[in-house]
């Protein structure tokens, strides 16, 4: 493990009951309604960066939907198996992603992707494109002026990194993703760079919608 991810790993140990607790009440599911909206019946979804399951998985789950999730802080994930335990969640780096190609019918990675480091942000994409099945949607969310460094998030050191969301469009699509929508919301007095995506169809030997 890099060690701005053992930073932020030793980060949301100390603070997940005090991140969690402004979570459960700032949801923000009109996004995951979309999300829902856009995969099929039965779906199994990967979670990247699942915190406490809340709202994301315990959302999912409750509407039918196989979730799995993963995160690098042991107590996020502790709390993610009390608040979901209808889900799989598994301590998992970002950076090594490494589940089998095509399995995946949506992915999901919102607050999550501001703390890994910009020049990786493509090859995860990549990576997100390559485990999702052909027709699967992608939703992320990162913020909104590139930037990158160290602040103070609820009393402990916490690593940030983003691009300005025209870049992260680009990457978007140049790891091989169909734009579905992307715009910059503001959530709680917050702006994010939201983006859904789908991976296309390969219809004899062409790409489709
Ligand atoms: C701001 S919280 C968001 C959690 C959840 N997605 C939500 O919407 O509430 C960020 C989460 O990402 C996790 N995280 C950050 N960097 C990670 C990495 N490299 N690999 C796995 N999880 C990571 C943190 O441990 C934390 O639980």
């Amino acid at each position: 493990m890099n060690e701005i991810s053992k930073l932020v790993e030793q980060g949301y140990n100390k603070i997940a009951n005090d991140y969690y607790n402004y979570r459960n009440v700032n949801k923000f599911n009109r996004e995951l309604e979309k999300f829902l909206s856009l995969l099929p019946k039965e779906a199994h979804v990967l979670d990247v960066g699942c915190g406490a399951g809340i709202p994301t998985a315990n959302f999912l789950v409750k509407k039918g939907i196989k979730v799995t999730g993963i995160d690098l802080s042991d107590t996020m994930l502790r709390l993610a198996r009390e608040n979901v335990p209808n889900a799989e969640f598994i301590k998992k780096d970002i950076n090594e992603i490494n589940f089998d190609e095509n399995i995946f019918d949506g992915v999901v990675s919102v607050y999550t992707l501001f703390h890994l480091p910009k020049k990786n942000h493509f090859l995860i994409f990549k990576k997100l494109y390559e485990i999702l099945k052909p027709g699967g949607i992608l939703l992320i969310n990162t913020g909104v002026s590139e930037s990158e460094g160290t602040s103070n998030f609820f009393g402990v050191p916490m690593f940030w990194s983003n691009y300005e969301p025209k870049t992260t469009l680009e990457l978007v699509k140049k790891a091989g993703f169909s734009i579905i929508s992307e715009c910059v919301l503001e959530r709680g007095g917050e702006y994010q760079y939201w983006v859904f995506g789908k991976k296309n169809r390969i219809k004899s030997g062409k790409m489709s919608r």
